[in-house]
């Protein structure tokens, strides 16, 4: 690591206050293992003026005690294009910091790990893209961010799981269609078009975090937990949102947590959500069967201090492909929205 990092009482003293939000699920005894990283981390960033944006699903040292920003793909592309940093270092996935990197060009875009990949984002390419639209000419190409650039530059606009709704609406209003590709995740379209009158031309591909939920599981949850609230998020198959009490993005699913205050709720998703909402509510009680994303795991505290110190490794879109990613994410961007929500019938 290069410098000698060690828990002294001068880093002791100074992490007291982020030991306090996360000490509902740190044990003090990692304390000690945690402080001089995470202190050591927020002084390179105030040195080189470099800002952290951390999603919803990092663990909780990196979502609590690093991050400047946290939130779901859509608020961290939304921080990507106004931050004022010199550096971004992307706690999240590559199709993040690519995300970031096409709506500020100009700063450098950190990975802590250039293999932090997406099952969806791995699922289609360009060339998939382009094959599609000669099948269905004039629909227009909804693409998930979870996407290459490469893809997104092919795509008419952008949607996150937040805004999938009011994109897909608009643009098929805008194209006069009641039909639209939307690309690549089959699960998250087919649970759009049911809360539309748009249809959807889908693709094969899949979360492999969430398409492991299953419906029967949800009802055993509920058998399990009489009166236990369960939150879902729209990359699960259409069953398993049938299932819960409501679905919607990441930070849909944190808001309900803070809005409903539920004594006792599941978190049908990644599994660092739980955690990092059980540390601000202490007093509720999350039942946590599941599903870890090896991708998102792959960011940890000591390679995010690594990023910073060795200013590595640096995220790069070729600039033709960059510009026509980003008139499809600029077009999500000016859709005017409500967070996606979906209520059980
Ligand atoms: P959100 O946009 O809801 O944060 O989802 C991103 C993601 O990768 C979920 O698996
Ligand atoms: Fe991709 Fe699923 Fe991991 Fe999100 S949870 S980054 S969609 S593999």
């Amino acid at each position: 690591m290069g410098v000698e990092l060690a828990y002294t009482a001068e880093v002791a003293k100074a992490t007291a206050p982020l030991y306090r939000k996360v000490a509902h699920v740190i044990p003090e005894i990692e304390w000690p293992v945690f402080a001089p990283v995470i202190a050591e981390i927020n002084r390179l960033k105030k040195e080189k003026n470099a800002v952290i944006l951390g999603h919803n699903y990092m663990t909780p040292e990196i979502f609590h005690c690093v991050s400047d920003f946290v939130g779901d793909s859509l608020a961290l592309a939304r921080e990507a294009a106004r931050t004022d940093a010199k550096v971004i270092v992307q706690a999240g996935v590559h199709f993040m910091a690519e995300t970031s990197k096409i709506l500020s060009p100009d700063k450098t875009v950190l990975i802590p790990d250039m293999r932090a990949g997406c099952s969806l984002a791995a699922s289609i390419t360009g060339a998939d893209v382009r094959l599609l639209k000669q099948k269905y000419p004039g629909l227009p190409v909804v693409t998930y961010v979870n996407t290459s650039a490469d893809v997104k530059a092919e795509s008419d606009v952008c949607c996150t799981s937040s805004n999938a709704v009011a994109v897909v609406e608009e643009i098929a209003r805008e194209f006069g269609v009641d039909t639209v590709i939307m690309i690549p995740d089959k699960y998250l379209a087919q649970n759009v078009a049911n809360l539309t009158g748009v249809k959807v031309i889908t693709w094969e591909g899949a979360c492999e975090v969430h398409e492991r939920f299953t419906a029967a599981e949800i009802r055993d949850y509920r058998k399990a937990h009489p009166g236990i609230v369960v939150l879902a998020h729209p990359e699960c198959p259409p069953e398993v949102v049938a299932e819960a009490d409501f679905a919607g993005s990441t930070a849909a699913l944190i808001d309900y947590v803070g809005k409903h205050r539920p004594h006792r709720v599941v978190m049908v998703t990644e599994c660092s959500m739980s955690d990092n909402v059980a540390a601000e509510y202490p007093d509720l009680e999350f039942v946590r069967p599941c599903n870890l994303c090896p991708h998102m795991k792959r960011i940890t505290l000591d390679n995010i201090l690594h990023a910073l110190q060795t200013m590595t490794t640096e995220v790069t879109v070729d600039p033709e492909i960059s510009v026509r990613a980003k008139k499809a994410i600029d077009r999500m961007l000016a859709v005017k929205l409500p967070t996606v929500t979906k209520k059980a019938a």
